[in-house]
């Protein structure tokens, strides 16, 4: 491990709190230029001599050249750890040529990449997102990049906008949850800036609900610049459905087609392959360069979680619905799919309709055990900056779920939540709301929770008694 450390911790020793010669880098004490400054005023981990190196000590012993590792084009490039649906998280492998070959060729046709461009993508570094569409994809077209290291609301929420205003950001890719946050606070902090630079705007993670699709059409991109709806996973590499900019008529919410050379398809719960508009499971028929390799040190786990339920297909987790024009509709985790009365539900669904409310600045639905009907809705909704949470809010938000999609949808439990659990890359953690709506305290591993102090608020905030 490299620690980056601070100013103000080369200043401020670990070793003032404990023994100096156990708990800091001997090279701390020293002044040097050229260190990597970090915000943190003292590193929040404990140096262990045994494995932390120091930074600096290594950068003064350190070449000016570095040789090239000679590679094999199948050799691991590198393992990145995401979730599993049994909590236990699985090490995805990629290799080095079809990986970088895949996150080059897509970068470069779905964000139209041109030599003038430049390119921001907001993703955490450490996520795939921030693998693919900030280090290989960009690097290996030469892109100039923005890299931004902080949070899209502070100092102000218009801070998105001043710094593609400053660097003339002409590709931007980001998530819908910043989205919608950032809806939240309305159109005037992005008017603040002009925006004129702004080409291409993509999204990742997860469906984006029509309502933040739109705001971002027409608020952020001024309805002059494609959106790139772009589905794919820490498994495939790179982007596997998603539109070409200014080439695939959008449909807001619809990652729309498959890129060259994936091959998708519908499957029912028989693992019938399902022709014209219809709704099932999303898999892929045949591999592409960028697809993982194996799940580090446990093939068997690979081939059980992606190949076993359907013999010959990549088994995405997702689903998904195809319309009679052919766009693909990514409907969330198959885990993410309610089933009430008979009637298969999506969260993404219900969330949209919720959050298509005024009042509603983000949703997330989870499914709650029912003696009668399987499961019930049980809503968590963050309410736009300002507005309390009361009765009123709650039939009002009822009736307009019902009205959009129908008496199935009704939800039975909206619970006022100020925060929602989110991981660091900004994904809500369902299976924490899950275990609060049934009032479950062992939430197992939560180590990838942003702030957990949310959770706790959530547990005090419950809306409903147990049955
Ligand atoms: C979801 C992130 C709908 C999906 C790159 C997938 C999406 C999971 C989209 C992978 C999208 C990602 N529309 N859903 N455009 N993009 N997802 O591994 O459920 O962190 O299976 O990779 O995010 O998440 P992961």
């Amino acid at each position: 491990m490299l620690k980056h450390l601070s100013k103000e911790a080369e200043e401020t020793p670990l070793g003032s709190q404990s023994p100096p010669a156990k708990r800091s880098c001997p090279d701390l004490q020293e002044k040097q230029t050229g260190r990597v400054k970090k915000t943190r005023p003292v590193p929040q981990v404990p140096w262990n001599p045994k494995v932390d190196l120091c930074w600096h000590a290594l950068v003064r012993g350190a070449s000016d050249e570095c040789e090239p590792e000679w590679c094999n084009s199948e050799d691991p490039l590198f393992i990145l750890y995401t979730s599993g649906s049994t909590g236990k998280p699985k090490g995805v492998l990629h290799t080095i040529s079809g990986y970088m070959l895949y996150t080059a060729t897509t970068f470069k046709l779905v964000f139209d990449h041109q030599p003038d461009d430049v390119y921001w993508c907001t993703a955490d570094i450490g996520w795939i997102t921030g693998h693919s569409y900030i280090t290989y994809g960009p690097l290996a077209n030469g892109a100039t990049s923005v890299l931004f290291e902080g949070l899209p609301t502070y100092p102000d929420v218009s801070r998105m906008w001043e710094i593609v205003d400053k660097y003339h950001v002409s590709k931007f890719y980001t998530a819908p949850t910043a989205i919608r946050l950032l809806m939240k606070y309305g159109k005037e902090p992005v008017h603040k800036y002009k925006r004129e630079s702004l080409k291409v705007l993509g999204t990742v993670g997860e469906p984006i609900n029509p309502e933040a699709w739109q705001w971002y059409y027409n608020v952020v991109g001024e309805k002059r610049c494609p959106i790139v709806d772009t589905f794919w996973q820490t498994e495939t590499g790179g982007h596997v459905l998603t539109p070409l900019p200014a080439a695939t008529p959008m449909k807001p919410g619809s990652a729309t087609f498959p890129f060259f050379g994936v091959v998708p398809a519908i499957l029912n719960e028989s693992g019938e392959e399902l022709e014209g508009p219809s709704e099932g499971y999303l898999v892929f028929k045949q591999p592409w360069p960028g697809v993982m390799r194996t799940v580090y040190g446990n093939k068997q786990r690979f081939e059980t979680v992606y190949f076993k339920k359907f013999p010959g297909y990549y088994v995405t987790g997702d689903g998904c619905r195809r319309d009679e024009d052919g766009y693909y509709w990514i409907t969330g985790r198959i885990d993410d799919m309610l089933n009430v009365s008979g009637h298969l539900l999506s969260t993404a669904e219900v969330e949209s309709a919720l959050v298509e409310h005024e009042a509603v600045a983000e949703a997330a639905v989870v499914g709650r055990p029912h003696p009668v009907k399987g499961e019930s809705l049980y809503c968590f909704v963050t309410l736009t900056d300002g507005l309390t949470f009361n009765r009123t809010l709650e039939a009002d938000l009822k009736r307009q779920v019902r009205e959009k999609i129908g008496a199935i949808a009704t939800p039975d439990f909206i619970q006022n939540a100020p925060g929602l659990p989110k991981t660091r890359s900004g994904k809500i953690m369902r299976r924490v709301l899950r275990k609060i709506a049934c009032d479950e305290r062992d939430l197992g591993d939560i180590s990838t929770l942003a702030d957990s102090s949310v959770v706790d608020q959530l547990f005090q905030n419950r809306c409903c008694p147990n049955v």
